[in-house]
């Protein structure tokens, strides 16, 4: 699968939806980038430039909020997004091994996306399942209690042909 590209009667009709539901005021940004976000899977740089007008603040105001929140993307991110916990009591729990394990089977370092479109690898702080660590959500799905020895199988079920298709 390739990355989707956006045309831009996509990128304009998001937008226009996200403003008409949140209106126009500062307060507004971070609800409508997060609806744009969820209606084109990131947040192509013509949205960005659209919303800031919508807004009347400026583009690097857009682009900062767009970069500092997690569950926006400045980029086209995977089919299966893969977050890793990396605080401190899934690494006690043998944290680091599983994420070495993720990362030779992905070939991917954190922030990336692969070629195929398929998988983009992040990294997140404790989403508060500490008890099963190490933990490893990939799409809005956990998997706990994780081994390196379970990395290739939990990827398989994401693959074509797989059980979370
Ligand atoms: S530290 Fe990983 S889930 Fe809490």
């Amino acid at each position: 699968m390739a990355l989707k590209v956006q045309s831009r009667t996509d990128i304009s009709a998001a937008v226009q939806a996200a403003v008409e539901r949140h209106g126009t005021t500062a307060e507004a940004l971070v609800p409508i980038l997060s609806d744009v976000n969820r209606a084109l899977g990131f947040l192509p740089q013509d949205a960005m430039t659209a919303i800031s007008r919508s807004l009347r603040i400026p583009p690097s105001q857009v682009l900062s909020t767009a970069s500092f929140y997690q569950m926006l993307s400045t980029r086209p991110r995977g089919k299966h997004v893969i977050k890793f916990c990396e605080s401190a009591p899934c690494h006690v729990m043998g944290g680091r091994l599983v994420w070495k394990a993720l990362q030779d089977a992905l070939g991917l370092e954190p922030g990336q996306t692969s070629a195929d479109g398929q998988w983009t690898l992040l990294t997140t702080s404790c989403p508060g399942v500490c008890g099963v660590g190490p933990v490893l959500i990939i799409d809005d799905e956990v998997h706990g209690n994780v081994t390196p020895e379970k990395v290739p199988e939990i990827l398989a079920q994401y693959q074509e042909g797989g059980t979370s298709q």
